[in-house]
Parts: structure tokens; C-alpha cells; sequence
């Protein structure tokens, strides 16, 4: 199992309680691992789902037993007693359902408020990550594959933060390849003298790499030079014009812009980094065997798959493979990760597939892919138009992630002006909502991936407190929170429910789940505000406190989607 015990979870403590109760019950199967999941309000909040695969191992046995139902009643009578539990029954085919205690619910919520939300987080076994994500190439426009990259990177990094990991977030821009071989030929063209380059004097970047580019693919010799301009030795770095510096610190600019947008940290550890370790790491591994001779080439077959994993070209240079896997030993030796998450475009899933598996057959990593350390590849479908095809301005140049963004600014801006936002707010407040909702959205739906509808949130409902004119310091030591009515129930139930949910999008790497969640809890909570008066009702200190719970609730989800929640709308 990955994580460790949870107070916050209640899945799994409920999982604890089914676990004693299965081994009282059939002490003849050992290690039953309790099925519990969350169910239909209908029959219970909660259900245990062993019996009929325990009763299919039991029978024919010497048993007592006469069937499922007879088994799932078994299991529920040899529950410990909780005072979690309100009541169980059992249904169908020995489905134990659970109802949960209101008393205890409210308890918990109660107890989340004054110790905070940190006591629903996840408890991971291990101490660090590595979240290698958004890694947009120098001298190359960032495009939205690097956007969505960089949303869920960082969703799965704050996640892990969270968990109390130590998170190293890399950067792991290419700065280096054949491309930059290209680069630094068409430079050396360029700028003979080593002039310095700045902005002017290279133009447009993207139009700099595309005239290099064309170079490249017409002209023979060109393409030679630059090829070995990449087998350069460790200690190109003095090899290599000052000049080449000076791109990449043009290009870094552009992606910084980005991120500071989108309120994202990264730390750039780029390709290059890495080059000194190639040799010893491919030495490494053909000292263990794995590196083969291929048609002049050096390369590692993976089994079951068609195509070996190439680590050294034919021409003797290296690639995005060594590379990786440099990497790879670097952060499990050196920067010591025990989770190692790469997060790009399906279109690279082979790859990373088989690196992985080299990295097991060198015995790197354990064999199985539950245990630590291990690496995750989070790959994300590809960016659509509205015309289903790749998305792309009318030019056929991929969108700049800049005017997306700007875009993405203007519309919302446009929506709050035509509320007659303009007149009520000062320009700073307009701006910084439009900025909100506009980045807002673009992570929202970068994120939930399944969910297509508009949405609205009404946090502000949740900060009612404020207009209540009460102390909420004082009502969290004074006031007892009560779940009476159902939709209050159904509203604290949700909340608790927090802690499983951050920790399952955290464990499969899956921040839709958690927007799913955030989601649904607008709805929990708009139900339970529209059914339930808050403010002059006689049930006044107990629904604060629950809007108060909500409040906190939302506000860890935003963070955690690293979506900027808007106060006033
Ligand atoms: N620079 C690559 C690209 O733009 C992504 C790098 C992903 N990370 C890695 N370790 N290979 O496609």
C-alpha cells in the first residue's frame, strides 16, 4: 500500500473496521482485503462489497454458511463496535451497507475546524518526488502540450505538497540536441565574431529557428556541422558561443512569462544537465548487459516491444533516451526521489514505457509497480480546436500560449464589463478577476477532463459568515455543529469525504477526480443553501460552522488545482 494511516479518511477506517470483521468471520482465508466504497445514499453512505467473492472461495469448503446473504450477515454482526457507525444492513446478495453517525460526522468537521485542514491530508510513505513537467524546448515557442504539462504538473505537485512530500519540481527543458547543434551552426553563420545577441539582433526566436531549421533541411554540409556540434565532449559548455546563452535566456524569458501568468514554480533543470552523466550511466548498463550493438548503433531491446530503445546514435552522439535515463539515475541516486512523475503528451507514452523498463532490468527500480521507489508516466491527450483538429491559429503556427492566455483574459473581462462590473468595481478588482476566472477556467477545464458544463461556484455564499457579523474563532470554541437536516447531512458527509478523495487523485495521479469533487460540493452545498436558512435561523451558530467547513473545504480544492478563487462576483 502506498500511504500510510489517515485519521481524515473515512474510507479507511471504515476498510480497518471490515477488516477485523472478515477475519472474524472466515478465520480460514487469511489477508481478505476489505472491498469498501462509497455508495447510494439509498441503502447507506457506504458498502462493503466481500461477500460474494469470499463466499466463492468458502464453499464446497466445511462451512456453515448457506450463501452470500448469509455471509454478509455475518460480516456485519462481527463489526467492531464504532462510534462511527449508525446502523448496518444487509442487501441483495450480501452487500453490507453502512449508515454513518451523524453525531460523529458532525464531530469531525467540528474537529477539522479548529485543528485544520491539514489533518485530511494524505499520508504518503515516502519523503520525495519529482514532478518533471511542462519542459518546453529553448528557441522553440511553448505550445499548449506545455500548458496542459505545466496546469496538471503543478495540480499533481501542490497534491503532493500537500501530503507533506517533498516535491522537486523540474523543469526539464530541452536545451540540447540535434536542434541545438542546428542552432549553434546557423549562429556561428550568423554572428562570426562571437557578437553578442540580443533580442534585436536575433528577431523574432521562432522566426531565427525556422530560418536555421531550412538550413538545415537543404543543406548537406550545414546538417553535418550541426550533427557534430552535438558530440561535443562534456565540457562543451566552453565550446559552445556565448551566444547560445544568450538564446536560451531569450527563451526562458518567454516561458517565464507563462508561468508567472499562471502562478506556477518550476525549478529548470534542463537537458543538458544530464550530459555528463551519459557516459557512465550507458557504461553502467552495458556493464549489466542491457546495451546492445544495432546497425552501428548502441541500443536496449525491451521485451514486447517491437523497437529497441536507442542510447547511442550511429554517429556516436546521444539522444532525448540517454538522456532520460541519466536523468532517471540522477534523481533516484543523487536527488534521491522515490516518486518519479513525468507528465507529457500520450504521443511520448512508448518512450517513457521503455525507459522504465530498462531502468527494472538494470535494477533500478523493483519489479513490481506498486512499490517505491517507481516512476509514473501522466500522459495527456492532445489539444483540439473546434474543428477536432490539432489546435492551431489560421496560419497553421501553433497558438501562442500567450494570446491564449490574453484571450482567455479579454472574454472574461468582456462578461464582468457587460454585468456592469466597469461601474461597481475599480479597475485593479476587474482586472484581477478577469485574470482569476480567465487563467481559472483555462485550468478548470484542463483539469476535469470529463465534465462539459458551465459552472458556478458560489463561494461567496460560503464566506457568509462575514455578513453574519459573527466571530468565527468564537463559534468554533463555543458552538456545536448539528447535521439535522438531510441536505446538511449529505453537505457534511461530502466534506469528510475530502480526505479520500485528495489522497485517491493524489495515489493515480488523477486531479479530474478532485475537480469531480469540487464540483459536486457547489452542488452539495447550493441544495443545502437553498433548503436550509442560515442566517436569523434558530439553527444559526451550527450552519455557520458548516458554511465556515465548507469554506475551508473549497478553498484547499482551489489551491490545490491552483485555480485563484474570486471573492465577489
Ligand atoms: N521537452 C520535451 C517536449 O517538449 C518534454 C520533456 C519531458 N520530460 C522528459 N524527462 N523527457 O516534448
Amino acid at each position: 500500500n502506498t500511504s500510510e494511516e489517515n485519521s481524515g479518511n473515512l474510507k479507511k477506517q471504515l476498510a480497518k473496521l471490515f477488516e477485523a470483521s472478515l477475519r472474524e468471520t472466515v478465520p480460514s482465508e487469511h489477508d481478505v482485503e476489505p472491498l469498501v466504497a462509497a455508495c447510494t445514499a439509498k441503502f447507506g453512505d457506504y458498502q462493503c462489497n466481500n461477500a460474494m467473492s469470499l463466499w466463492s472461495k468458502i464453499k464446497g469448503k466445511n462451512t456453515d454458511f448457506k450463501g452470500p446473504p448469509a455471509v454478509g450477515q455475518a460480516i456485519m454482526k462481527n463489526l467492531p463496535p464504532s462510534e462511527m457507525i449508525e446502523s448496518c444492513s444487509v442487501a441483495g446478495p450480501g452487500f453490507v451497507n453502512v449508515v454513518l453517525s451523524k453525531t460523529w460526522l458532525a464531530e469531525k468537521i467540528q474537529n477539522m475546524l479548529v485543528d485544520g485542514i491539514d489533518t485530511w491530508a494524505p499520508k504518503f510513505s515516502i519523503k520525495r518526488a519529482v514532478v518533471d513537467f511542462s519542459s518546453p524546448n529553448i528557441a522553440k515557442e511553448m505550445h499548449v502540450g506545455h500548458l496542459r504539462s505545466t496546469i496538471i504538473g503543478d495540480t499533481l505537485a501542490r497534491m503532493l505538497e500537500f501530503s507533506k512530500v517533498d516535491v522537486l519540481r523540474r523543469n526539464h527543458v530541452g536545451d540540447w540536441g540535434t536542434q541545438f547543434g542546428m542552432l549553434i551552426e546557423f549562429l556561428f553563420e550568423k554572428f562570426p565574431n562571437f557578437e553578442d545577441v540580443n533580442e534585436r539582433a536575433i528577431g523574432d526566436l521562432q522566426a531565427f529557428y525556422k530560418a536555421s531549421k531550412q538550413r538545415f533541411d537543404t543543406d548537406s554540409a550545414f546538417k553535418e556541422r550541426a550533427q557534430k556540434a552535438v558530440v561535443l565532449p562534456p565540457g562543451w559548455r566552453t565550446q559552445v558561443p556565448p551566444s547560445m546563452a544568450q538564446i536560451c535566456d531569450i527563451s526562458r524569458k518567454e516561458f517565464d512569462k507563462v508561468y508567472q501568468r499562471l502562478g506556477v514554480h518550476l525549478e529548470e533543470k534542463g537537458e543538458s544537465f544530464y550530459n555528463p552523466f551519459i557516459p557512465g550511466v550507458i557504461e553502467g548498463l552495458s556493464n549489466k548487459g542491457l546495451v546492445q550493438e544495432s546497425e552501428g548503433a548502441r541500443v536496449i531491446f525491451i521485451e514486447g516491444i517491437n523497437i529497441p530503445l536507442i542510447v547511442v546514435k550511429s554517429d556516436g552522439g546521444y539522444n532525448y533516451a540517454s538522456t532520460d535515463l541519466a536523468a532517471l539515475w540522477y534523481r533516484l541516486n543523487e536527488d534521491k526521489a522515490e516518486w518519479i512523475i513525468y507528465v507529457t503528451d500520450v504521443g511520448q507514452q512508448q518512450h517513457f514505457d521503455m525507459v522504465f523498463k530498462a531502468a527494472k532490468r538494470a535494477g533500478w527500480l523493483p519489479a513490481g509497480d506498486s512499490m517505491f521507489p517507481k516512476t509514473s508516466h501522466v500522459g495527456f491527450g492532445l489539444v483540439l480546436g473546434d474543428d477536432g483538429k490539432r489546435f492551431r491559429t489560421r496560419a497553421t503556427e501553433v497558438v501562442r500560449l500567450v494570446d491564449l492566455l490574453d484571450e482567455a483574459k479579454t472574454r472574461s473581462k468582456a462578461a464582468l464589463v457587460e454585468r456592469g462590473k466597469a461601474e461597481e468595481w475599480t479597475e485593479e478588482e476587474l482586472e484581477q478577476t478577469a485574470e482569476a476566472i480567465g487563467y481559472g477556467a483555462i485550468k478548470y477545464a484542463d483539469l476535469k477532463n470529463n465534465r462539459l458544463t458551465n459552472y458556478t461556484f458560489n463561494y461567496d455564499r460560503c464566506l457568509m459568515i462575514r455578513k453574519s457579523g459573527k466571530d468565527i474563532e468564537e463559534l468554533k470554541k463555543i458552538g456545536v455543529l448539528v447535521l439535522a437536516h438531510p441536505d446538511e447531512r449529505a453537505l457534511g458527509l461530502h466534506l469528510l469525504q475530502f480526505a479520500e478523495t485528495v489522497e485517491e487523485a493524489c495515489t493515480n495521479l488523477l486531479p479530474n477526480v478532485l475537480c469531480e469533487y469540487l464540483y459536486n460540493l457547489s452542488e452539495y452545498f447550493t441544495k443545502f443553501y437553498s433548503n436550509c436558512q442560515v442566517v436569523g435561523s434558530a439553527e444559526e451558530t451550527s450552519r455557520l460552522l458548516l458554511c465556515e467547513a465548507t469554506a475551508v473545504v473549497m478553498r484547499k480544492c482551489f489551491f490545490l488545482l491552483g485555480i485563484v478563487p474570486v471573492y465577489k462576483i
